[in-house]
């Protein structure tokens, strides 16, 4: 069985696939292995699905080449293009029951899963619009000479996506692959396998050929390890944690050295000046670390504050987190749902039990919520130092530290010291200090008197121990194209 019937809360039913999606089937895997899914909020378990080991990773590997060689290299842009505008159509009409099979797996309020599902639909979309407008030029270097210079697919794109944003990675992934031409073979997070398998039905009834996107399910250490070390995969694109980020740039270089292209933590500084709207800065702040549980790569978990509103920013800011609905992501209210897992609950409690150790106060938070589901208190630190295992490392959770700076310079010095570059923001309403400040600091986005408002338009991606390459925009197409130069001698005029 590759399919099942899948009930949702409030009385959703719908079939859930739980195959291997290879050449536009859902197959077993080769060993016939399976692993159980579980419901965070719950922690009960929501079905099985089959398991790709290396052997299944092969058989993706042969589809995804076969088809880039054959009925994809043949391919027109336009239709390139148009085969996502329709996936993305195909979201939209799916977009009820694609959000409750997320807030099932991975326990995000349902209102954020219903933007997640639009976002990648709107990725997908955007990325057909650029399919038939990727171009090279041509370059006059002498007179007997003519030169131009083109845009080609990579070839075979082994992706490994992570389990905070599993429909929108699974797009911001395949939407610049599948555009420029490329063949794709995508391994999902293990925690979160089902609304990939989903979204792997509805390419087949967008009518991509068999083996242009293939989705497995599967282990990190076997499956993921298998795409990052492949001898025929051209090119791999990972998101997740630092920590397996270099192992998977290890494996590229010990095996066919494939492209590599990282997005990877971040540890960034959300810098609240005096002049800001407090008001406004507290929202920012608060959607800034919270949004999504804290499980976002570029939360703001680090808060500076301005020495003369500190104490007024902590007492308005903490009304605010203890304000934040905290439970059941299903309810149509709930901001904050459940962590991913048991595994990310304890890390997130035991930085929690760390940063008090360490000395740092407890302003909010701090505890686990009921004792079924991974659900934990919105968090805010104070009395920090910068050499604090809470202030340096990424927690991935809703906790964030908070302290003060007197000056620019200041806040500038410690906004960018971590080894992490990912994101930042400055609120503030100079101008001067807007720019200044956003310009100095070491980060792929800056936002300014605002969070965490990503858009499929805008590059994103990270500085420094944050990652390789940019994901979305134009930027995106740069991971999947190879660039090639074509030179060609004019006239008859032998060498020499
Ligand atoms: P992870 O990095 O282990 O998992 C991300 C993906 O990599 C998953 O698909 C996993 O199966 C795969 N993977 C794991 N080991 C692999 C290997 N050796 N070769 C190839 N693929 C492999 O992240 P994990 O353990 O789920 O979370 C740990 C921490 O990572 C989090 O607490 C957070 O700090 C960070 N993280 C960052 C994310 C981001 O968006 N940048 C997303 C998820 C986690
Ligand atoms: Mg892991």
């Amino acid at each position: 069985m590759t399919s099942i019937r899948l009930k949702t809360p409030h009385n959703g039913e719908y079939d859930q696939p739980t195959g291997l999606f290879i050449n536009n089937e859902f197959v077993k895997g080769v060993d016939g292995k399976t692993f159980e899914v579980i419901n965070p909020t719950d922690e009960t378990v929501i079905c099985s699905v089959h398991e790709a080991t290396e052997k299944d990773v092969d058989i993706a590997v042969s589809a995804a080449r076969k088809a880039f060689e054959g009925a994809w290299r043949k391919e027109t842009p336009e239709n390139r293009g148009r085969l996502l505008v329709k996936l993305a159509d195909l979201f939209e009409q799916h977009a009820e029951d694609l959000a409750a099979v997320e807030s099932l797996d991975n326990g995000k309020a349902i209102s954020m899963a219903k933007g997640d599902v639009a976002a990648s639909a709107g990725c997908l979309r955007y990325y057909g619009g650029w399919a038939d407008k990727i171009e090279g030029k041509v370059v006059d270097t002498t007179p007997d000479t003519f030169n131009y210079i083109k845009k080609e697919p990579i070839g075979v794109c082994g992706q490994i996506i992570p389990w905070n944003f599993p429909l929108l990675m699974w797009s911001w992934k395949i939407g610049p692959a599948v555009a420029c031409g490329n063949t794709v073979v995508l391994k999902t997070a293990e925690q979160t396998p089902l609304s990939a398998l989903y979204a792997a039905k509805l390419i087949k009834e967008a009518g991509f050929p068999p083996g242009v996107i293939n989705v497995v399910s599967g282990f990190g250490k076997v499956a993921g390890a298998a795409i990052a070390s492949h001898m025929d995969v051209d090119k791999v694109a990972f998101t997740g944690s630092t920590v397996v980020g270099r192992q998977v740039m290890k494996a590229a270089a010990g095996s066919n050295l494939k492209k590599v292209t990282l997005e990877l933590g971040g540890k960034s500084p959300n810098i609240v000046f005096e002049d800001a709207d407090i008001d406004n800065a507290i929202s920012w702040v608060n959607f800034g670390i919270y949004f999504n549980h804290g499980q976002c790569c570029c939360a703001g978990s680090r808060v500076y504050v301005q020495e003369s509103i500190y104490d007024k920013f902590i007492q308005k800011f903490k009304e605010r987190a203890e304000q934040n609905a905290v439970g059941d992501p299903f309810h149509h209210e709930t901001f904050q749902g459940p962590q991913v897992s048991q595994l990310q609950f304890d890390r997130i409690m035991g930085y929690i039990e760390d940063g008090k150790k360490a000395g740092a106060v407890v302003e909010t938070g701090g505890k686990r919520i009921g004792d079924k589901g991974f659900f934990i208190e919105p968090t805010i630190f104070t009395n920090v130092t910068e050499d604090m295992k809470i202030v340096q490392e990424e927690i991935f959770g809703p906790v964030c530290t908070v302290s003060k700076f007197k000056t620019k310079e200041e806040a500038i010095k410690i906004g960018n010291n971590t080894n992490y570059g990912l994101a930042a923001a400055v609120h503030t309403t100079n101008l001067n200090t807007a720019i200044e400040v956003s310009n100095a600091l070491r980060a792929g986005t800056v936002w300014v008197n605002s969070y965490n408002t990503l858009h499929w338009q805008l590059p994103f991606g990270g500085f420094k121990q944050s990652g390789h390459g940019r994901e979305l925009g134009e930027a995106a197409l740069n991971n999947y194209t190879e660039t090639k130069t074509v030179s060609i001698r004019l006239g008859d005029a032998l060498f020499g």
